[in-house]
């Protein structure tokens, strides 16, 4: 109830634009004290909103800040389960480990973990991944599908899916996926996603889903430059971080469970008609190996189809793709 008091405050203060709403009124209505109802002001203005007070007539908003915290993205929300619990910080060494820690101790499906800035931010194959300030979305999410282990790999489909809609709705760019979850825009890195499981054998106990979104960035470090850009360098105008964190979870809810419940085929189409890999030809860089041949599309469990030279065909799980001319 207590949480639900300070929603419904800065609700009103949203939907009074600048006119001022009674603090007492919401304290009636919460069955609380005025004096409850100033705490949550002075909560609010810790968070970065600027709040205005008139005597008599209460308070009002003057400036929003441009944070991903747990009111501003629950303000956009629109799904059943997920961001209900949202865990919000300024800065964290990466998210990805506060969710395994999360999830280990219990934390429900679809639980957020997200932070303004990362300090050791993580990519795939162990690459480190710049998490600037303010200007992206760093965050995980931890799912508890009702999948088998052997699907798990498959999330990170799921996932690259989602995230391309949730782009193309809130801001009309046309991403394409590169396999298995590169989300590019002109060729280069907008988004990356890495997929982490805590299983046993026969189960799985958790997805720990982390999605890193460059949104707000004007430039890049030089060794990023040729490989990354942000949407607000290909739309020339900001982004707002928290309506596409809603976004994503949303279709994120949505896809998870339209595998869960109809099996991975849906999801291909889907990943396929994103996809700039099929067709292609590509070098597919492994462990142990480096092979090159034409991408066929993807199997009906996730991997990549990858025609050779010599006519043969080889399901590909985990590579980096470098697209060939
Ligand atoms: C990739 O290498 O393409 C995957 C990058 C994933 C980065 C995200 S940012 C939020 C989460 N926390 C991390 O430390 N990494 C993931």
């Amino acid at each position: 109830m207590t949480l639900n008091a300070k929603h419904e405050l800065l609700k009103r203060l949203f939907e009074a634009n600048g006119q001022p709403v009674s603090g007492q009124e919401i304290a009636d209505a919460f069955g609380l004290s005025r004096t409850a109802i100033w705490k949550y002001v002075k909560e609010l203005e810790k968070e970065g909103y600027e709040i205005g007070t008139i005597r008599k007539k209460g308070y009002y908003l003057v400036t929003v800040p441009d944070r991903v915290n747990e009111a501003n993205v629950k303000k956009y929300l629109q799904t059943n389960l997920y961001g209900s619990t949202i865990h919000y910080f300024d800065t964290c060494e990466s998210t990805q480990f506060i969710a395994h820690k999360e999830a280990q101790s219990g934390a429900p499906d679809g639980t957020v973990i997200i932070s303004e800035e990362q300090t050791s931010g993580k990519g795939r194959m162990s690459r480190p991944w710049a998490s600037a300030a303010q200007k992206g979305i760093w965050m995980s999410i931890i799912l508890r599908p009702k999948l088998t282990p052997q699907q798990a790999p498959q999330m990170t489909l799921v996932a690259a899916v989602a995230v391309t809609r949730a782009i193309q709705e809130v801001t009309g760019i046309e991403p394409s996926i590169k396999w298995p979850n590169d989300i590019l825009v002109d060729g280069k890195k907008v988004t990356g996603i890495l997929t982490e499981l805590q299983a046993d054998p026969d189960r799985i106990k958790a997805v720990i889903l982390g999605i890193g979104m460059n949104v707000n960035q004007t430039d890049f470090p030089s060794d990023l430059e040729t490989i990354a850009t942000s949407l607000k360098m290909i739309l020339g105008k900001s982004v707002n971080r928290a309506q596409l964190i809603a976004k994503i979870l949303q279709f994120l809810e949505q896809y998870t469970k339209l595998y869960e419940t109809e099996g991975f085929v849906p999801i291909k189409l889907l990943w396929e008609s994103y996809s700039n890999t099929a067709g292609r030809r590509i070098r597919a860089v492994m462990l142990n190996e480096t092979i090159e041949g034409t991408a066929l599309g993807i199997s009906n469990d996730g991997m990549l189809e990858l025609k050779l030279d010599d006519g043969t065909v080889r399901g590909i799980y985990s590579a980096d793709i470098e697209l060939r001319k």
